[in-house]
């Protein structure tokens, strides 16, 4: 084995996306069949998390993985994140009964400053990082800003499950295999407000707004099926969506780091002022990447609906930032 092993950090690694992730992680499935791991497995100090979290890692174990080259439990971001290449941030405050929305980003506020700041301090220069945890925009936007001696394009929140969700109802509509769609994304917040957007989409090199043709559809199916799907997940299973969220964060971490020739994947990353959103507002992009680094694609048109929509999951952002100001 050649290549040197990277350091992945995961928090919130004895929850249930971890143990849908972490698996997947040290088998290669995320940076590659030839590509060694260390894993940097965060969890909070209490006596329960830290010792579910030594049951994953005797799980791990036992899978004798040969691209595993190493496993770390910590109870702190400051010593979790030392030397980490990759690092995703997963474990957050759930809402607890009574919890309102404010108290819920306060709650984060305080994980993802300190997380930040840990990886400011700790963490390899190139550190790719993404946000899982909710509300995953913001929270990551609060590392980024807590982050101040790390490249801002280094923060990225998760709207690859959404970008996923999209695609399945569109194949689903069109009776076409997911693989075969082009160039679909999804704008903005990772919540109901989210705005997904198949007018570029393409299907064997046809327009799948013009295969579709349904406006209705798209306004009254389509887009409340995809932004509501998380919820319509915890309804079904009394338990908020795992097995999904973790095979999208192997996505956009693989897409990331790999490349997608080409390909359009949806982001959230810290604007730059493109389609108008300010600078640094955490956002649902289309994106490709190559050789480490994404790209916006720039230059879609937007018509009057998408606009409408675009400002309506940007306000939201907004006031979610809003929210924390005084926080960071
Ligand atoms: P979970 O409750 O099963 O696990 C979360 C784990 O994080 C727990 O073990 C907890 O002890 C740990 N944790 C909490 N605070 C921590 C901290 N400061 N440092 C380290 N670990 C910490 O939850 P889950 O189902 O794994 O979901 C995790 C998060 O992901 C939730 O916020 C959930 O809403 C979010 N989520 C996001 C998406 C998305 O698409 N962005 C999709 C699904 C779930
Ligand atoms: C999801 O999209 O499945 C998660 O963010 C869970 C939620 O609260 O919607």
């Amino acid at each position: 084995m050649s290549k040197k092993p990277v350091r992945v950090a995961v928090t919130g690694a004895a929850g249930q996306i971890g143990y849908a992730l972490l698996f997947r992680i040290a088998s290669g499935e995320m940076l590659g069949k030839d590509q060694p791991v260390i894993l940097q497995l965060l969890e909070i100090p209490d006596e329960k998390a830290q010792k579910a979290l030594k049951g994953v890692m005797m799980e791990l174990e036992d899978c004798a993985f040969p691209l595993l080259a190493g496993m770390e439990a910590h109870g702190s971001p400051e010593t979790g994140f030392k030397d980490t290449d990759y690092a995703l941030l997963v474990g957050a405050r759930p809402r607890g009964p009574g919890m309102e929305r404010a108290d819920l980003l306060a709650a984060n506020a305080q994980i993802f400053t300190a997380q930040g700041k840990a990886l400011d301090k700790a963490a390899s220069r190139d550190v790719k990082v993404l946000v899982v945890g909710n509300p995953a925009n913001t929270n990551a936007y609060i590392a980024m800003k807590s982050a101040p001696s790390l490249k801002r394009e280094n923060f990225t929140a998760m709207l690859r499950l959404d970008h996923n969700r999209a695609l399945s109802q569109i194949a689903a509509k069109t009776g076409k295999p997911v693989a075969s769609i082009k160039s679909l994304c999804v704008w903005g917040n990772h919540s109901p407000t989210m705005y997904a957007d198949y007018r570029f989409a393409t299907i064997d090199g046809k327009s799948v707004k013009d295969m579709i043709n349904d406006q209705v559809w798209n306004k009254d199916v389509f887009l409340p099926t995809v932004g509501k799907r998380g919820a319509a997940i915890i309804e079904a299973r009394g338990l908020s969506s795992a097995a999904s969220a973790a095979n999208a964060a192997i996505d956009h971490m693989r897409d990331w780091a790999l490349g997608t020739k080409g390909e359009w994947v949806t982001m959230g990353v810290p604007s730059n002022g493109e389609y108008g959103i300010p600078k640094d507002v955490m956002f649902g992009f289309p994106v490709t990447t190559e050789g480490g680094q994404y790209k916006i694609v720039e230059g879609l048109p937007i018509d009057a609906f998408s606009q409408e929509c675009i400002n309506k999951t940007l306000a939201e952002l907004q006031g979610e930032q809003d929210g924390v100001k005084h926080l960071l």
